[in-house]
């Protein structure tokens, strides 16, 4: 069972329960090869490993120890152990000796907590026929594994070859089916090849079209370098042989790359073994000695990244990590900005607020699914007639604008009384003046001096208002910073809008069309902070309406306030829908759990406010989601919505 805890763009940190176990995730495996002797994984972080049936099954000294001890001891891991099926095998020689059933069965005979059925790794770029008729096979292999395990839980691996509609083929078949885990398969042949921009592709056709309530596994994808990337595209497992295969061949692992024994003069990290001893050393040492002391150094460097990886998730952070190791070779860059490609994707998964600032680190900040969000969330605003473009003085942006806000210009002639005001900044392009203090437009940095990239991101942006408003006015500045040409010099504004203005706009921004009139229409009292000066409590005649959160900007409606946007939204707008038996418990403000949600709003995303009704929508209670709505309809187990209060 698997459980989402922290959610950043594609990634998630989780709890993935295996028997008694909890294993954290995302986790790497160390590819543990029976009949060798290994280093103590456990003691570098492991808590799940990854081993060959096939090979144990085609030994008959290690076959007759397994089916007598098991798994666990034969390879002395006391946590949960993965077994593979020998697909790999099958791949690399062509043909192997046993049925899908027998090796199914053999893993479950010797005590394998997750087993593999024989899948077929189709190459990259094989003729589509082939690719599609070893997809077929997969797949009739996977319902036969279903029907012969008893309660082994099961792999099924997506397939597909680099055929994006094979592989969401595949994967749609697979997630209508009872499978536990599901590896991608058939990526080692892109990854020998430095084919991240195919992988990419590969995985993101492969995460679009499988359940968010199961864990993917990347499978032979044991660089550190790529971990970042991986998770942010939704992998949760990755195995690793490379700790020991690179050993093997005297190389050593670093996030940001690999580097040859035999080139180096230092040691490339502050691990025990690099702190211990020097390239010299190392070379002196018997074979042996040497390959153990680099793997250890291997396993190291690479559980150090998975943690880096979790802490990202939980921080929110992790795209600013996947644009630093994606610095690191050319090909990961092209990689990086193919899945920035995928911003309608990521954005239905990614939460809406995040502890950490966003920091523009280059132009592909610019495709960051925030900007991508921002601009589309825009259209939820109410158009008025003119357009006042200003500079971006320090932020928040209206508690800095200046007294004399210098020259303005527009294409033409303008006589408008009605303007919306806003700033133009990098990377969110145009930011409504109320907007300034929620997330993310006060919780963000970039550098003072403008690249290309976002001197067009601008102006084509300003382009495109142009047939939205009758006129644009702009600041001097603007005007020349973005070569916009503008050439009537006009009166400068005067920038007016009010507390009232300020809540509706970050109202309808967060819950869409109309929820600004719905929640403040009244005659309001406004409580604002001594200190920041900020608004933190609304009344209207004297009935609290809501709170604004500190930290993000964000609207938590109290239960009137709840009333209020229930009343004027439309079904199912905003809304979790439970089914009668959680209906006390959410009325008494309790949690509500996956399996008690029968329907919701498809726009509700992770850190969203939400309304929990019944079937009749009525409503209950008022809560936080934690995960999106694909999420929230796709679990049926574990806590969905943070309740704030019920109906009292
Ligand atoms: N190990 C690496 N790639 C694969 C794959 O595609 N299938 C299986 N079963 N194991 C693998
Ligand atoms: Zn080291």
């Amino acid at each position: 069972m698997f459980e989402i805890k922290n959610k950043d763009n594609l990634g998630r940190t989780g709890i993935f329960k295996i028997g008694d176990s909890k294993v954290k995730t995302p986790a790497l495996m160390p590819v543990i090869h029976p009949g060798k002797v290994s280093l103590d994984v456990k003691s570098f972080g492991a808590e799940i490993v990854i081993t060959n049936a096939y090979i144990i099954y085609k030994n008959d000294k290690l076959r007759d120890l397994a089916l007598r001890w098991g798994v666990h001891k034969l390879i002395g891991f006391d946590g949960p152990v993965v077994t593979d099926s020998g697909s790999f095998q099958l791949a690399e020689y062509g043909d192997i000796d046993i049925s899908n059933r027998e090796i199914v069965e053999f893993q479950e005979d010797i005590g394998a907590d997750i087993g593999t059925s024989l899948d077929i790794p189709t190459p990259p770029y094989a003729p589509y026929k082939k690719a599609e008729k070893d997809l077929e096979i997969t797949l009739e292999r996977a319902k036969e594994a279903l029907s012969s395990r008893k309660n082994m839980m099961l792999n099924s691996v997506v397939q597909g070859s680099t055929y994006a509609n094979l592989r969401r083929r595949c994967a749609r078949e697979l997630s209508r089916m009872d499978f536990d885990v599901h590896p991608i398969g058939a990526v080692v042949p892109l990854l020998e090849s430095y084919d991240y921009k195919s992988l990419v592709e590969v995985v993101m056709a492969s995460v679009e079209c499988l359940p968010p309530s199961r864990p993917r596994h990347l499978m032979g994808a044991g660089h550190p370098m790529l971990f970042a990337l991986a998770v942010a595209m939704g992998c949760d497992l990755f195995d690793s042989a490379a700790y020991m295969l690179y050993a093997n061949d005297d190389r050593l692992l670093t996030p940001s790359g690999t580097y040859k024994l035999d080139g180096l003069k230092e040691m490339p990290c502050s691990c025990n073994v690099c702190v211990e001893h020097t390239p010299q050393e190392l070379q002196a040492m018997d074979k042996d000695k040497r390959r153990d002391l680099i793997a250890a150094h291997n396993l190291y460097v690479s559980f150090a990244e998975i943690r880096r990886v979790r802490q990202a998730i939980s921080d929110g952070s992790l795209m600013e990590l996947v644009d630093q190791r994606c610095r690191a070779h050319p090909r990961l860059l092209d990689a990086y900005r193919r899945l920035l490609n995928y911003q309608e994707l990521i954005e239905k998964y990614d939460p809406v607020s995040k502890k950490s600032a966003f920091f523009y680190t280059g132009p592909e900040s610019l495709k960051r699914v925030e900007v991508y969000r921002h601009h589309r969330r825009l259209n939820r605003l109410p158009k008025k007639r003119g357009l006042v473009l200003l500079s971006a003085y320090n932020k928040p942006y209206s508690r800095h604008v200046p007294e004399d806000l210098g020259e303005f210009f527009s294409q033409a002639p303008v006589e408008i009384d009605e303007w919306q005001f806003m700033v133009v900044d990098i990377p969110f392009g145009i930011i409504p003046l109320e907007l300034d203090e929620f997330y993310p437009f006060s919780q963000n940095e970039s550098p003072s001096t403008l690249d290309v990239e976002s001197e067009n991101f601008i102006s084509s942006i300003i382009k495109k208002l142009e047939g939205e408003y009758e006129a644009i006015i702009v600041s001097g500045d603007v005007n020349r910073r973005f070569n916009l040409g503008f050439k009537f010099r006009v009166e400068p504004p005067h920038i007016k809008f009010s507390d009232r203005d300020r809540l509706v706009a970050v109202a309808d921004y967060q819950f869409g069309k109309g929820a600004g009139k719905a929640l403040f229409n009244g005659n309001l009292q406004i409580i604002k902070s001594k200190k920041t000066g900020r608004i933190r409590y609304v009344y209207a005649d004297d009935e609290l309406i809501a709170s604004i959160r500190t930290s993000d900007g964000f609207i938590i409606p109290s239960w009137k306030g709840a009333s209020l946007l229930h009343s004027s939204l439309d079904y199912p707008r905003c809304r979790v829908v439970v089914n009668e038996e959680s209906e006390p418990f959410a009325r008494e403000g309790k949690n509500i759990f996956a399996k008690f949600v029968i329907e919701c709003d498809k726009n509700i995303r992770a850190n969203d406010e939400v309304l929990i009704v019944n079937e009749d929508d009525e409503l209950l209670a008022t809560g936080k989601s934690l995960l999106c709505s694909e999420e929230i309809l796709d679990f049926s187990h574990g806590q969905v919505i943070k309740t704030r209060r019920g109906r009292r």
